[in-house]
């Protein structure tokens, strides 16, 4: 894998003005949370160097190069994960040649489930920190310098310029925007009632299975980052028993929100 050449290829692919300043990364489902976006250019991932589709029913596998508020942006739909039996490596690769391309900031959209008992289906919750409970890292191994330190820290993994942007958006649109704590779990089992009692006692306030190697691996690479979740369903042992199909029918009923969400963030 290389991601200059990935970048190089994408720089000649779409002949940019100026490289985008911001990119998103959506999750399950939520491809239509970019339904605003306009002057779209599409590129499915098989047609980039080293860039994989999604084995996950709900993720679109493309990149696409959009306007808003004037600007370029330049968007994932879809993402690997974990238990799809991928390399740390291999999910964080995209979040890398976004980097090595010169992109600011990365927003990064998943769908998780809710722990605060206060959250209801259908809520978006912005990641204000979150609780890797892996055991992983996108950086264990050798260190490459050229991205970043071996010791990268991580008390702002969650931009507060961007969080204030991210409110005074949802502000604008009149739209909830909850907060809070994301547990990363590798999946692709939900958990179980007690593990979701530990998280809750631990500090999470929702669950997923993606965005935390991500978020590590733009925050190593300097990436500005900004998470919200898509709270799709209560937590296991809140309310009945969960299905991927049912939270991909709730993120899909989100995108109206999201989209709005993050054309207003946008266009800030
Ligand atoms: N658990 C883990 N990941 C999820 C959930 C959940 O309840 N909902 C959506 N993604």
């Amino acid at each position: 894998m290389n991601r200059t050449e990935s970048a190089i290829f994408l720089r000649e692919v779409f002949d940019f003005s100026e490289v985008p300043r911001t990119a998103v990364i959506t999750g399950s489902g939520q491809d239509g949370a970019l339904s605003f976006l306009t002057e779209r250019q599409e590129l499915p991932f098989s047609e980039i160097p080293y860039f994989t589709s999604s084995t996950v029913p709900g993720h679109g596998s493309k990149l696409i190069v959009g306007r808003c508020g004037g600007r370029q942006v330049l968007a994932l739909c879809g993402r690997r994960h974990r238990y799809e039996g991928c390399t740390m490596e291999e999910i964080v690769y995209p979040v890398r040649t976004l980097a090595a391309l010169g992109v600011r900031e990365v927003v990064l959209l998943n769908a998780a489930g809710g722990i605060n008992l206060s959250f209801l289906p259908g809520d978006l919750m912005l990641i204000t920190d979150h609780i890797n409970l892996s055991g992983q890292s996108p950086l264990i191994g050798p260190n490459d310098d050229q991205l970043g330190p071996r010791f990268p820290d991580m008390s702002e993994a969650y931009s507060a310029e961007l969080i204030r942007r991210m409110h005074l958006a949802a502000a604008r649109c009149a739209l909830r925007l909850r907060e809070g704590v994301y547990a990363y779990t590798p999946g692709p089992q939900f958990e179980t009632p007690a593990e979701i009692r530990y998280m809750r006692t631990i500090g999470a306030d929702a669950v997923g299975m993606s965005t935390v190697p991500e978020v590590i691996a733009a925050r190593h690479a300097g990436l500005l980052v900004a998470g919200v979740s898509g709270i799709t369903n209560s937590a296991a042992g809140i309310a009945g028993p969960l299905s991927h199909e049912e939270v991909l029918r709730a993120g899909e009923r989100m995108n109206v929100k999201l989209s709005r969400l993050l054309e207003r963030f946008l266009e800030s």
